[in-house]
This record gives C-alpha cells, sequence and structure tokens, in this order.
C-alpha cells in the first residue's frame, strides 16, 4: 500500500501515527522494528498524459535505509538518489502501470505500491448532425459522440444550447460513446449554437478539469400553418393585360426564410416577397400569352415542407375580326337608321303639306340617329368591343 506523504495528512493524524511508531518501536522486536518505517510512492505528476513522462519518488523516513529501488513493467531511468530515496523517471507512459517501491530498513524489507493514472483528452468530441429543419414544438434529440477520453469513471459529458447547459451525463465505457439529451424545439432555438463538451476531472488527482468541446451546430425550427395559402386573383383575364396576383400565408415561422413560387400555367412570375411578423405576402403581376384556362398556384416552401394554392385564370383573346364585324354591322345599322328617318320624314311632308309636320316622329328619328352614332363611337372610343362579353366573376 503507498503511504500518503506527511502534509497530505491532517496535523491531528500527523502527530498520531508519529506517537504509534514510537510505541511500535519500543514494543517491537529488533527484526520487526524496520517495518515500523515505510516505503512511500510519490508521483509528479500526480496523473500522466498518455505518452508523456512521470517521475517516481521512492523513499522511506528509515535512517538506515538501503538498496531503494523501483520495479516496474516500464523502461525506468534513475534521476537521482539520497539518504532513504531514488528518482525514477519513467518515459512515454502510455497505460495504467503498477509501481512497486522496495528496500531494506535494517534488513528488514519494507515496500509500497502505487499504480499510475494515464489519462487522455477524448479525440472526438461532435454533436450528431442536426435535422436541417426541425418543427416547432417537436421533440428533438440531441446526440454527443464521445472517442477515446481517460479514465472514462472521471469524464462527463454536458450539452449545450449556446451557454445553457442542457444536461450532463457520465461518459459510458463504450467506444464511441455517446450521451443524448431530449429538448422540445421551440421558436427561440431557431439559429441558436447546440453543442457539447466533455469534462475530464482529475481535481481529486491533484491536476484540473480538462474540458474539450464540439464544434458547434446551428438550430433552425420552424412552423408552418394547416391552412393552405390565399390566392388573390382575378378569375378572368385578357391575352397580354397585367394581371395582379397576391398569395398570402398567415402563421408561417420564420417568415422571412419562406420561398415562395407563384406560377401562370408554365410560367414562373418573380414575385416581390414581403413579411411581416408571421405574414407572408406575395405579389407579382401576370400577363398570359395566350388565351385559354391556365393554372395560377402558389407554392410556399419553409423547412423543406410546402403549402400550395391553385386557382384557374380563364384567359381570353380581343378578337380583331370581331371587332371589324361589329363596328361594320353598327356602322350598317346607323345608315339604315338614318335612311329611315329621312324617308319617314319626306313621306310625311309630302302626304300633308298644309300641315305642320308631327313633332314627335321627327324628335324619335333624331334620337335613333344618335342612338346608333353614339353606339359606333362609343364602340370606337373603347377600342373595340370585347368579344365574347362575359362579366367578372
Ligand atoms: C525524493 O523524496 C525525498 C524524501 O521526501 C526528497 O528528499 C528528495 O528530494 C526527493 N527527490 C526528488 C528527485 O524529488
Ligand atoms: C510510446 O509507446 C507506444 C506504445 O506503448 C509506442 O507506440 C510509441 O512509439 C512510443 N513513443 C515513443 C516516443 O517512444
Ligand atoms: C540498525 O542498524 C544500525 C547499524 O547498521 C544500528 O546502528 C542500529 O542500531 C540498528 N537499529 C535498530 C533499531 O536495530
Ligand atoms: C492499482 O490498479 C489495480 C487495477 O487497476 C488495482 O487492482 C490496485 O488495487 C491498484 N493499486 C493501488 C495501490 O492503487
Ligand atoms: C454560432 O456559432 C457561429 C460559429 O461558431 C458563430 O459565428 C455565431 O455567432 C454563433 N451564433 C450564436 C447565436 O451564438
Ligand atoms: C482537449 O482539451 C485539452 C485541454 O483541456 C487540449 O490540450 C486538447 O488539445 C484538446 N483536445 C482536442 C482534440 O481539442
Ligand atoms: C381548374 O380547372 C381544372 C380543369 O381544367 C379543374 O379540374 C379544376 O378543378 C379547376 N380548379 C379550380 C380551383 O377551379
Amino acid at each position: 500500500m503507498a503511504t500518503m506523504v506527511p502534509s497530505a495528512l491532517p496535523p491531528g493524524a500527523s502527530w498520531i501515527s508519529l506517537i504509534s511508531l514510537l510505541l511500535f518501536s519500543c514494543l517491537l522486536p529488533p527484526d520487526a522494528q524496520g517495518q515500523a518505517f515505510q516505503m512511500r510512492v510519490e508521483l509528479q505528476p500526480p496523473a500522466v498524459l498518455s505518452g508523456e513522462s512521470i517521475l517516481v519518488n521512492c523513499s522511506t523516513d528509515c535512517p538506515w535505509a538501503e538498496l531503494v529501488s523501483l520495479e516496474t513493467s516500464l523502461l525506468k531511468e534513475l534521476v537521482g538518489s539520497g539518504l532513504g530515496w531514488a528518482a525514477f523517471q519513467l518515459k512515454n507512459v502510455t497505460g495504467d502501470t503498477l509501481l512497486f517501491c522496495y528496500g531494506f530498513c535494517n534488513d528488514s524489507q519494507i515496500a509500497a505500491f502505487s499504480n499510475i493514472t494515464v489519462y487522455r483528452f477524448p479525440e472526438r468530441v461532435e454533436l450528431a448532425p442536426l435535422p436541417p429543419w426541425q418543427p416547432v414544438g417537436k421533440r428533438l434529440l440531441l446526440s454527443c459522440l464521445v472517442s477515446g477520453g481517460a479514465p472514462r469513471d472521471h469524464l462527463t459529458v454536458a450539452l449545450f444550447k449556446g451557454d445553457e447547459e442542457l444536461g450532463r451525463q457520465p461518459a459510458a465505457k463504450g467506444e464511441p460513446t455517446e450521451v443524448t439529451v431530449t429538448v422540445l424545439a421551440s421558436r427561440d432555438d431557431h439559429g441558436a449554437n447546440f453543442s457539447c463538451r466533455t469534462e475530464l476531472d482529475l481535481r481529486s488527482q491533484g491536476l484540473g478539469l480538462f474540458q474539450n468541446s464540439s464544434a458547434p451546430r446551428k438550430l433552425q425550427t420552424f412552423a408552418m400553418p394547416m391552412t393552405p395559402p390565399r390566392l388573390v386573383v382575378s378569375r378572368f383575364s385578357e391575352v397580354e393585360t397585367s394581371l395582379p396576383v397576391e398569395c398570402t400565408l398567415d402563421g408561417l415561422f420564420p417568415a422571412s426564410e419562406a420561398q415562395v413560387q407563384l406560377v401562370l400555367g408554365d410560367q414562373s412570375l418573380n414575385p416581390t416577397v414581403v413579411s411581416h411578423g408571421d405574414t407572408l405576402t406575395a405579389t407579382a403581376t401576370a400577363k398570359a400569352a395566350q388565351e385559354g384556362v391556365h393554372k395560377i398556384v402558389c407554392k410556399v416552401t419553409l423547412g423543406g415542407k410546402s403549402l400550395e394554392t391553385r386557382e384557374n385564370v380563364t384567359v381570353y383573346s380581343r378578337n380583331p375580326l370581331a371587332v371589324t364585324i361589329t363596328l361594320a354591322v353598327l356602322a350598317i345599322l346607323g345608315l339604315v337608321i338614318v335612311a329611315a328617318a329621312l324617308m319617314y320624314v319626306f313621306g310625311v311632308k309630302k302626304s300633308r303639306l298644309p300641315l305642320r309636320p308631327r313633332q314627335p316622329e321627327e324628335a324619335a328619328a333624331a334620337v335613333i340617329l344618335s342612338l346608333g352614332l353614339s353606339g359606333y363611337c362609343k364602340a370606337e372610343a373603347a377600342g373595340g368591343w370585347r368579344y365574347p362579353r362575359i362579366p367578372h366573376q
């Protein structure tokens, strides 16, 4: 058994041992007297980093000590000796090693055992990859993988969010060993750095607390509503005419990181996207090149999930031939009305010459004439009739 160095004993204890030693030396026969003096093993440093060297000092207080030496499986080198002591250097210590110091005190052998504690920092401390996007409110398993690191019974693994410790567990014996902690993902976790850290606590060995940290991993959390986006667009439009499109989605987190796709037929629109709180609004102006029923799609993607809304837009074209025909028909109709009105007026004048022309008939003719003309003019001003005319919505 290794004996503690006197300085490590409480003051009371050293006096007690001294007194007991004196008592033993009086009572014991000469041969057993040497046993009253013990061998000590002092290690400097008290524990060794694997591959480093250590100084072992075998010493005794016996004033007649002889042949103090060290027995070990490692290669030793005597670095000094004196009355009752011999010091050796052991190089490249890689594993826990048993040491045996021995000597003679007045022909009786005295000995002590000690172990060298070899410590190693973990070679790998790694936080297992996080999901690219974690839904808010769902459980997230954080796992830390540790390879190497000794002695394991002095090694602890802690998991962190930023500086906040989420949990800790002693490192098990496995290689690698895994330590996990489960957290409920929140909005607050979005953009936070998660990491893990090992702590090799050798303070009881007279050394320090050695920490090794993993690289941080950034978490992205997201929330999506159950409802699809709201798509506001006119159901009817005309070829080559600007068609405003608006797509809105509420309850989106983080709204600013969502992607919006607005597509009319196979034409991808280039929307202006604005986010305000949890609301995302995309606006664009579409222009259909061809008539027909076109699909308009608004697709919002966040965290690898998407929500979409589809609407149909019926696009009509302006038909130049139909306009011309309409105008021609109107012109002919106008001429017919004018002719009829004139014939009527002259007919009346012929049959009832002495009398005054009948006012109401004349007025009616004028009205019909003006209606015909104004209809023609309106058609011109509007740039032609649309064909077929279908009311909006
Ligand atoms: C070894 O221990 C003895 C007794 O405590 C001391 O006198 C001596 O200086 C030590 N030697 C070394 C190399 O530390
Ligand atoms: C230390 O010891 C290990 C194995 O015990 C050996 O592989 C290594 O080469 C040694 N290193 C030196 C510097 O002697
Ligand atoms: C130990 O041996 C020395 C001589 O080697 C002797 O002087 C001394 O008295 C002895 N001590 C005891 C306690 O026998
Ligand atoms: C040294 O270590 C071995 C096993 O690792 C253990 O059985 C023994 O008790 C230890 N000895 C001392 C003196 O600590
Ligand atoms: C997360 O870690 C990265 C890289 O180490 C750093 O640039 C960034 O500021 C950290 N973010 C937070 C929120 O601590
Ligand atoms: C682990 O930490 C120690 C100090 O605490 C340091 O000397 C060592 O290089 C670290 N190991 C790695 C792999 O970062
Ligand atoms: C759009 O039109 C297609 C047929 O072309 C029809 O199956 C679909 O239900 C329509 N969608 C809407 C939202 O009206």
